[in-house]
């Protein structure tokens, strides 16, 4: 994949993280074009933050279909219209099947509320709670057939504290998953980045660990 230049984002529900996008887009840190954001939901908040910035939205509700497949087959068109060069899932809480993977493999990222591979799917942050773990965190990671399975490009850590639950922990993870998916994509829009065979390649080079968010908001080793 060049450079990022175009870019569609899938939401579910708040879309904070597609504010967070948004406002790095129009403080000029992002040189991106978010050409389409697509929800799932017909009442996701998110479709008012795309409406404000002028961004063209689209609703597809899963339920509208007769099965899984019909609704990815819809999907998958509805992305391809638009030619992105990335696809971003930002809290859009469908598994994604084969019709949509195949002709984006490589070209999807996902943002996970984890420090995968701990804690594919849902309430991760207490299931973190409830390991005892001492710290928690956020992931982006390009989206394969396994859920929440594929080469992770980035991860933000944050502590657990000791009276934390998980709507605390959770709380305190958001400002930093704004941060990251941001960070991570500006990065996609200065590297070439391959994402095969379970391994991702920046500028060539295979990624041995996922970057970290860096105290000045970019992604470093
Ligand atoms: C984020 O916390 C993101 O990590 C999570 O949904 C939230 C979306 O928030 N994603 C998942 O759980 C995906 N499995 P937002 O709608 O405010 O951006």
């Amino acid at each position: 994949m060049n450079p990022v230049r175009k870019a569609t984002v899938l939401i579910s529900g708040t879309g904070s993280n597609l504010q967070a996008l948004i406002d790095a887009v129009a403080s000029g840190r992002l040189d991106l074009d978010i050409v389409h954001v697509i929800s799932n939901v017909a009442d996701a908040p998110g479709l008012q933050r795309a409406e404000r910035a002028g961004i063209r939205s689209s609703i597809l509700e899963h339920g509208r279909f007769a099965d899984r497949a019909d609704f990815d087959a819809a999907l998958a068109l509805l992305m391809a219209a638009d030619a992105p060069d990335l696809v971003i899932l930002a809290g859009f809480m469908r598994i994604i099947g084969d019709a949509v993977l195949e002709p984006f493999a490589g070209r999807m990222i996902n943002l996970h509320p984890a420090l995968l591979p701990k804690y594919r799917g849902v309430n991760t942050y207490q299931r973190a709670l409830d390991a005892g773990d001492d710290i928690h965190g956020a992931s982006i990671h390009f989206v394969t057939a396994e859920l929440d399975g594929g080469p992770v490009l980035s991860q933000v850590e944050i502590p657990i504290l000791g009276d934390d639950d998980a709507t605390t922990l959770a709380a305190r993870l958001g400002p930093k998953e704004h941060e990251l998916v941001v960070a991570s994509v500006e990065f996609l829009t200065r590297h070439a980045v391959e994402c095969g065979d379970g391994t991702i390649k920046i500028d060539g080079k295979p990624l041995a660990t996922p970057y970290r968010l860096q105290a000045d908001g970019t992604l470093g080793a």
